[in-house]
């Protein structure tokens, strides 16, 4: 299957970001012919200055890469690297009604949410749509958030079809089987917008830092605990397996611990999982005419089957 994913670049990563959306996308590429971009047009709509965007946009190449990212297996570029979608996304807004915009619920959120209404905020859909139908895009994986998007963009295209025949094919969407929310330090989920994350990447000693800072309750040192309703569990379970979550339960159970080592012991977890990561990472960071030269090639890739795609929807709409 020809699977798409968008990623939008918005800064550091974390463990929720890694269990809930970055592990199950690298793992498509096992299966499926899969083309992932960073969707640096759609950020601009929302992006704070010129320097940030590029900033983001290079960090997101750069740790989707280290996190095993596959450039053998995927098509991998920077979305304005394929400039075809812009043209495409002029041509479909013709088979965009006004309504189907005016209903869009994210253009709505962003707008309540103060964001200047602008047309390139307005528009969003229409080049999403144009970023999916240009590859012949068969599965969308998206949040649930995105799905009215799909539908758009599907309607887009069958309103295209219906008036000059079979051009693109129809995307569906797939919505992750919902990840348990992963908490944060303070026990809510996990999120940039309440602080209370563990980055990716971070250096050993704040690493520790922010383990140590997970709220626990206050049983005493000696007393046993309740992993159930630990969130230092909770975050170090995601890296265990079954048999291992049981022998934590066991030390947890067993009174002779406190959270400190518990704390410890996560952070240890983390540290380990990533480290082949963070090693790639700071090579990465290092040879960065290479991240280019990856997602130069990915770019190239992608063009040859754009320009292909772009040459049958020029003719059918009678631009020479
Ligand atoms: P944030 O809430 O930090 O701003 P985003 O909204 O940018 O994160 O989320 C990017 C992706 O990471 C989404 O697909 C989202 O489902 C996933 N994600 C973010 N936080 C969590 C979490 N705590 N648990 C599970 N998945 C998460
Ligand atoms: N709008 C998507 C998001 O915010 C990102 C995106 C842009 C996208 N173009 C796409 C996702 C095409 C999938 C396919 O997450």
């Amino acid at each position: 299957m020809r699977v798409l994913t968008g990623i939008q670049a918005s800064g550091k990563l974390h463990i929720g970001n890694f269990f809930g959306a970055m592990k199950p996308m690298i793992e498509l590429q096992e299966e499926n012919e899969l083309f992932t971009f960073i969707a640096n047009y759609h950020s601009l709509t929302t992006s704070k200055d010129a320097q940030t965007l590029r900033q983001y946009t290079l960090d997101a190449a750069v740790d989707y890469l280290s996190m095993g990212l596959d450039p053998t297996k995927t098509t991998f570029w920077i979305q304005s690297d394929m400039p075809q979608v812009l043209e495409l996304y002029w041509i479909l807004s013709k088979f965009t009604p006004m309504g189907l915009l005016e209903r869009a619920h994210s253009y709505k959120d962003k707008v309540a949410k103060g964001i200047a209404a602008n047309h390139a905020l307005f528009s969003y859909p229409v080049l999403m749509a144009a970023d999916i139908l240009i590859l012949d895009s068969e599965i969308v994986p998206v949040g649930k958030d995105q799905i009215q998007h799909l539908e758009m963009t599907r309607d887009i295209a069958i309103k295209f079809n219906n008036e000059y025949g079979e051009i693109f094919t129809l995307p569906e969407y797939r919505v992750a089987e919902e990840m348990a929310t992963i908490p944060g330090i303070d026990g809510e989920k996990m999120s940039k917008s309440y602080g209370n994350t563990i980055e990716l990447f971070m250096e050993e000693k704040p690493l520790q830092k922010q383990c140590n800072k997970i709220v626990t309750d206050s049983t005493p040192l000696g007393e046993p605990l309740d992993p159930e309703s630990c969130n230092v569990f909770a975050l170090a379970a995601l890296f265990l397996d079954n048999e291992e979550k049981e022998a934590l339960r066991e030390r947890y159970r067993s009174g002779k611990e406190g959270y400190g080592h518990f704390k410890k012991h996560l952070k240890g977890l983390i540290w380990d999982e990533f480290a082949e990561a963070r090693e790639k990472r700071a090579y990465y960071l290092n040879h960065m005419d290479e991240v280019r030269d990856i997602l130069d090639h990915g770019a190239q890739k992608a063009q040859k089957i754009a320009n292909a795609k772009m040459e049958r929807v020029r003719e059918a709409v009678g631009l020479l």
